[in-house]
């Protein structure tokens, strides 16, 4: 089967490649790229008018299983994906049971390509349980496919097993992802402290939290010479921190989220539980740092951090509900809206940092649109305006504090090992 894309501008990163030009699909491979193709037979796709892109990649999500069905599974998590323009997703271990050993993820990456209707990477634990007290089985995870170590969900604890950890899976020459608040800083607090939450009379999370625990990762991945990746920075301390040990040669990488760039704890004041995320939504001068972080460089990649919950669960009292919602499905609109066409990115700047840097980061054989790569590929409308309507969503989480937002840019079709798995907003596989 041939499938020909047909006049779309093709932004490619990895290549500098900005042009408008076609692509021949055969066999979920790209066989030829150029001007006025033709292929006998190939079901022809006009992308003219819009941006044809490697396959956007999600190195930050939780699909929920195994145990934590009624918030997400493998078969809503990846429809979720299609729908919202990414071709491969990585997903965290804080599962029930969490993935500390090669069976979970095996059963996991078995599923997925039975069930997924997107290629499906495995992030694995550092610890046994996310306990913090004795190390997974980081290495037996490794050679069965997981590509990278995370405790993320909670800060780990335990400098001693942290540097451990660090010296064991940089043997692997893979990532170690920490999710880096420090406990005894944040203890309960349920946004992010400032003027808003002293306003509130709410519980505060200090950024200070954010800041000493990536200093403490960063001096524990610079002592181990290990590959560190820090997980939905927040703080301004923590991009100055990145910024430093980035000039020093340190091997670290940072990701952002959507939520994190875009809004500000003004959002709380609405008691809308959509708005409660670890860490979470923080003052406009950390907002302003982050995207001068993501200019720069010091921040690689955009990730969703995808935590979906069940409706059930989020629908209480602030203080009680659990942090995190759902991002797939809006965070190609949210980053044209508010990067993009507020011109702080360009769209070679955004596709970067949403395929290339997280298929760099993570290992992967993606993140790339050149002949003889695997045919995954996102086409966008960048201009087409929509409104968010969580209620039509594929992942079961529908709480999201960008629901009812007026949005312009979104994924029109999805394509993975060349087949179409999303056409005109609408999964069809
Ligand atoms: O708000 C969050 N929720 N932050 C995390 O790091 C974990 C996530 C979850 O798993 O629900």
């Amino acid at each position: 089967m041939k499938l020909l894309l047909k006049g779309g501008r093709i932004v490619n990163p990895a290549q500098g490649f900005d042009a408008i030009a076609d692509i021949l699909i055969e066999n979920g491979h790209i066989i030829e790229m150029g001007d006025q193709l033709s292929a006998e037979g190939a079901e022809v796709f006009d992308a003219q008018g819009f941006v044809v892109a490697p396959g956007l990649i999600d190195m930050h999500v939780h699909l929920r299983e195994p145990g934590l069905e009624a918030k997400e599974d493998i078969v809503s998590g990846t429809r979720a994906a299609a729908a919202g323009g990414f071709t491969t997703i990585a997903c965290m271990p804080n599962t029930k049971p969490v993935v500390d050993s090669a069976i979970i993820v095996s059963g996991i990456l078995h599923r997925a390509q039975y069930e997924g209707v997107v290629n499906v990477k495995v992030i694995g634990a550092l610890s046994k349980g996310q306990l913090g007290t004795e190390l997974a089985e980081i290495g037996d995870m490794i050679l069965t496919g997981a590509v990278a170590i995370s405790d993320d969900g909670s800060s780990l604890n335990n400098n001693s097993l942290l540097k451990t950890g660090l010296e064991y899976t940089s043997m692997f020459h893979c990532p170690v992802i920490t999710h880096s608040e420090d406990d005894s800083l944040v203890e309960d607090g349920v946004m992010h402290e400032g003027a808003v939450s002293a306003m509130l009379g709410m519980k505060g999370r200090p950024a200070v939290a954010e800041d000493i625990a990536v200093a403490r990762d960063i001096m524990l991945a610079e002592y181990a010479d290990a590959k560190l990746h820090i997980a939905h920075v927040s703080s301004k301390g923590a991009v100055e921190l990145i910024r430093q040990a980035k000039k020093k040669g340190v091997n670290v990488t940072a990701e952002v989220t959507p939520h994190h760039l875009t809004l500000t704890d003004e959002a709380v004041k609405s008691f809308d539980t959509a708005t409660k995320v670890n860490p979470p939504l923080r003052s406009a001068d950390h907002v302003a740092a982050l995207i001068e972080g993501l200019q720069d460089g010091t921040i690689d990649a955009i990730a969703t951090d995808h935590a979906p919950h069940a409706f059930e669960e989020k629908d209480m009292e602030y203080k009680q509900a659990p942090s995190g919602f759902t991002g797939m499905e809006t965070a190609l609109g949210v980053i044209l809206t508010g990067l993009y066409h507020t011109g702080k990115l360009t769209l070679l700047e955004l596709i970067e940092r949403m395929s290339t840097a997280p298929a760099r980061i993570l290992g992967l054989k993606a993140g790339t649109i050149e002949v003889g790569s695997p045919a995954d590929i996102t086409i966008f409308d960048a201009d087409l305006e929509w409104v968010v309507d969580s209620s039509k969503f594929y992942t079961r989480g529908k709480q999201t504090p960008f629901d009812k937002k007026a949005l312009k840019g979104k994924a029109v079709a999805t394509i993975v090992n060349g087949k179409f798995v999303m056409r005109n907003g609408e999964v069809c596989t």
